[in-house]
């Protein structure tokens, strides 16, 4: 009888590398690995060897910086997506990718299940079996680390038995995933809510204590929301992000510490470094408030934030997201334009904002006598405007003065 093949999602670390072989010996199938490009700057052909090294029926290398940055990223801009007012999301878009690229795989290769590593305690389980499962109802889900119970000596050592190349920075103690938009690390002291990170777990962003002592200028610019140049100079977004991610970091913008909801009800703490999405969610969000009514802004808010939960929560797939989309989308035809920001010790300030499509008229918001704005109309707005308040008021004061009979 032929062989089960499993699609594994292979990052070339430790962990998967162990799981390819966990999955040959244990579940006595065949491995094919897929490795996705998401930006986490890793050497693909590295690991793509690795993987070969290890047995593998088939290998896919995919560079999906593109079709992550179209797809999800710039949808995240436009909904300003920040979990819990904080996080921009960005492990939570790539896993919807991911998951999607392991079922193309898979029903290309006619294989049983797919195979991811995360644990059962984390977000990124929910996210991918439930948009594999919304691809393809027949594939199986198979995660080893929920089931096999190894601590990380016993892994090594399960490893080393088993022929599986144990790197040199094995003993990090730092769970990290990275893609172009940001950098969660997660474990070790990082555990501990009260201690500051240490500052080995950042990378892309310098302490305060080395950055610049000048600032730094950077103007973004946006077309239907989406940032599509730098400084004036028109570029892909891609180039885009990966320009500011550096100006940024340099500058310590985008450093993240706060305290997480995740969706199996745990509380964690967690670290991000994310230069270039701190950056542009500002610039954006500071655009919208130029171009967007107020009725719209304050609707938009609640869409926002429900896109948010809905990425974070692993419900990419849900009919709803498509639906908050779409509003969202016709919001951002008016979204063009560009921001300044003032990069400087950590922060990242707006100074200046222009558009197009501009809801600011000068004659009408000047303080100067010539203006097209009719003070006197003001008396009247603010009589109608009030009169909930001033009625309610109206009535308590009469009750003090009179209590009630009963009382
Ligand atoms: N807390 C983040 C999320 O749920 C990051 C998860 C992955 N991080 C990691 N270091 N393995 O989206």
């Amino acid at each position: 009888m032929a062989k089960k093949k499993v699609v594994l999602a292979y990052s070339g670390g430790l962990d998967t590398s162990v799981m390819l072989k966990w999955i040959q010996e244990q579940y006595e199938s065949d491995v094919i690995s897929v490795t996705l490009d998401v930006g986490q700057g890793k050497d693909m052909e590295a690991i793509e060897e690795k993987a070969w090294k290890l047995g593998v029926l088939n290998h896919y290398s995919i560079d999906a910086k593109e079709e992550f940055v179209s797809g999800y990223v710039v949808p995240a801009i436009k909904a300003n997506a920040l979990y819990m007012d904080t996080y921009p999301v960005s492990s939570s878009l790539s896993r919807p990718l991911i998951a999607s690229k392991l079922v193309e795989v898979a029903e290309k290769e006619g294989a049983q299940a797919v195979a991811h590593r995360c644990t059962g305690k984390g977000n990124d389980q929910v996210r991918f079996d439930i948009t594999i499962k919304s691809l393809n109802q027949d594939l199986e889900v198979i995660a080893p680390v929920r089931e096999w119970n190894m601590t990380r000596d016993k892994e090594i050592e399960w490893a080393k038995e088993h022929g599986v190349p144990v790197p040199v920075t094995a003993d990090s103690p730092y769970s990290v995933d990275q893609n172009l938009w940001g950098r969660s690390i997660e474990c070790g002291v990082l555990e501990h809510p009260d201690v500051e990170p240490p500052s080995e777990v950042y990378e892309w962003t310098a302490p305060i204590e080395e950055t610049p002592d000048e600032p730094e200028y950077v103007t973004i610019g946006f077309e239907e929301g989406a940032p599509t140049s730098l400084n004036g100079v028109k570029m892909s977004t891609l180039e885009l992000i990966e320009k500011v991610q550096i100006i940024a970091g340099k500058h310590g913008v985008g450093r993240i510490d706060h305290m997480e909801d995740r969706i199996v009800g745990l509380k964690s703490r967690e670290v991000y470094e994310a230069p270039a999405a701190t950056v542009i969610l500002k610039a954006h969000a500071d655009l919208e408030k130029m171009v967007l009514t107020r009725h719209e802004k304050l609707f938009k808010r609640h869409v926002d934030h429900e896109w948010a939960v809905l990425t974070y929560t692993g419900l990419w797939m849900d009919p709803l997201k498509e639906a908050l989309d779409a509003f969202i989308d016709k919001t951002q035809e008016r979204v063009m334009g560009e921001v300044k920001l003032k990069l400087f010790k950590g922060n990242a300030q707006v100074v200046g904002r222009s558009s197009p499509f501009s809801l600011y008229d000068l004659s009408l918001a000047t303080y100067d006598i010539d203006t097209t704005f009719d003070q006197k109309a003001a008396v009247g707005f603010i009589e109608l405007w009030g009169l909930p308040t001033v009625t309610a008021w109206t009535l308590k004061k009469k009750a003090k003065a009179a209590p009630l009979l009963h009382a």
